[in-house]
């Protein structure tokens, strides 16, 4: 994909407006995942190489149009100040006369965070309106945030439209990386996929299962597919409204599609429940699936250590419970371990990677969640449509 990119555009001295997904994870107040806010700095510190005035912007959360106070980026903030070492001016605005009086008062180099973009409605509905006032702030527009380049907002789609825009280098360098697995991988290419919903998966299982070698599939969205094979499970989490699409998939035919043989059931969902493994065609009415067995850990751990590319989204069962994190756990050594280029995406995978200090030893790591997903599946994000190059 030609994307215009951060370095096409002439940005010495000028005021830069960054589109930037600092939807990061806080506690008590303190960001307590920064991943994402250090994956945006070489863009911020190039900006300010180039004497720009760099003003960022971000959602966080889901407001849903109204201030949330929980949802202030003032912690974000904070922590950028830390990172890049420097004063970082955080508005308790990011739009309107307050915010147009701090970026007048800018000086080459200084770095400003609006407020919560989603605290205005207009935000989400991509209304023209509010994409101006944001494009008036600046000269150039910088869309550095992948991991909401699914949406068509105001702040990734609408203001790209109204000054010169271009690919920032967090997003240029997640397009490139995430093109180059589905186009031309390494082979065994295996995909690991979980989480709870299938609905949301859908779309992406499909595409890969054209793709790779193995599709292993875990966690809540294989019980809907087991319930569509009409296996009995009890009291799992099941689409019901997916059941017809969900049948389809299990119908495959000497498929490379892998669902759990076993899995770990109990009849709670918390630390001290009572487990115990089951065949997957013997879970009884009053239990549920909360991982994958031991015996379908064989398989699919074999199976991704012989892969030369893993793509891995989405853990196998609820592994916040310790008692029902060996499966997602396995998964994660297998993935980190194997002799492989491996990519991994989606909040809690990177919790469970993390968790177990594995991060360093995957190849790559997307800040993207469903914008991963979305692009795997159609090779294109709403987002980048006006930062694509038209010559070429
Ligand atoms: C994410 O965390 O996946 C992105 O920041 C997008 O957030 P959203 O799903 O609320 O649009």
């Amino acid at each position: 994909m030609n994307l215009k990119t951060l370095k096409d555009l002439d940005v010495k001295n000028k005021r830069v407006l960054v589109r930037v997904d600092f939807n990061v994870p806080l506690e008590d107040g303190k960001v307590v995942d920064d991943t994402r806010i250090t994956e945006a700095l070489p863009t911020i510190n190039y900006l300010r190489e180039q004497e720009a005035k760099v003003i960022l912007m971000s959602h966080l959360g889901r407001p849903e149009g109204k201030v949330v106070e929980e949802l202030r980026l003032e912690p974000v903030g904070h922590r950028l100040a830390e990172l890049i070492d420097d004063h970082v001016l955080t508005l308790t605005d990011c739009v309107g006369e307050e915010v147009q009086r701090a970026v007048e008062g800018m000086e080459e180099g200084d770095v400003v965070l609006l407020e919560n973009l989603r605290f205005y409605a207009a935000e989400e509905e991509n209304k023209k309106e509010f994409a101006h006032q944001l494009a008036e702030l600046a000269d150039v527009y910088i869309n550095d945030a992948f991991g909401a380049a699914h949406r068509a907002h105001a702040s990734t789609e609408g203001v790209a439209h109204l000054i010169p825009a271009a690919a920032g280098l967090l997003l240029e360098k997640e397009i490139k990386t995430l093109s180059e697995v589905m186009s031309d991988p390494a082979k065994p290419f295996v995909a690991v996929i979980g989480g709870a919903k299938i609905s949301t998966k859908m779309g992406v299982i499909n595409k890969l299962l054209e793709k790779t070698d193995n599709l292993l599939l875990g966690g809540g969205l294989a019980n809907t597919i087991v319930k569509a094979a009409g296996v009995e499970v009890g009291k799992s989490l099941v689409e019901e409204e997916m059941l017809a699409e969900a049948k389809q998939l299990s119908e495959k035919k000497d498929s490379k599609l892998k669902i759990p043989v076993d899995v770990v059931v109990a009849q709670e969902a918390n630390n001290t429940a009572r487990t115990r493994i089951s065949n997957i065609n013997d879970i009884k009415p009053e239990e549920a699936i909360f991982d994958i067995g031991a015996e379908t850990i064989k398989e699919y751990t074999e199976i991704i250590k012989k892969a030369k590319t893993v793509i891995w989204n989405g853990p196998m069962g609820m592994f916040e419970q310790s008692n029902f994190a060996n499966g997602t756990n396995s998964v994660a050594k297998a993935v980190a371990e194997g002799d492989n280029k491996s990519v991994i995406g989606g909040g809690e995978t990177l919790e469970a990677v993390s968790k177990l200090a594995l991060t360093d030893r995957v190849s790559f790591v997307s800040t993207g969640g469903g914008a991963m997903l979305e692009f795997m599946e159609k090779g294109d994000l709403p987002a980048l449509e006006p930062l694509k190059k038209q010559d070429k």
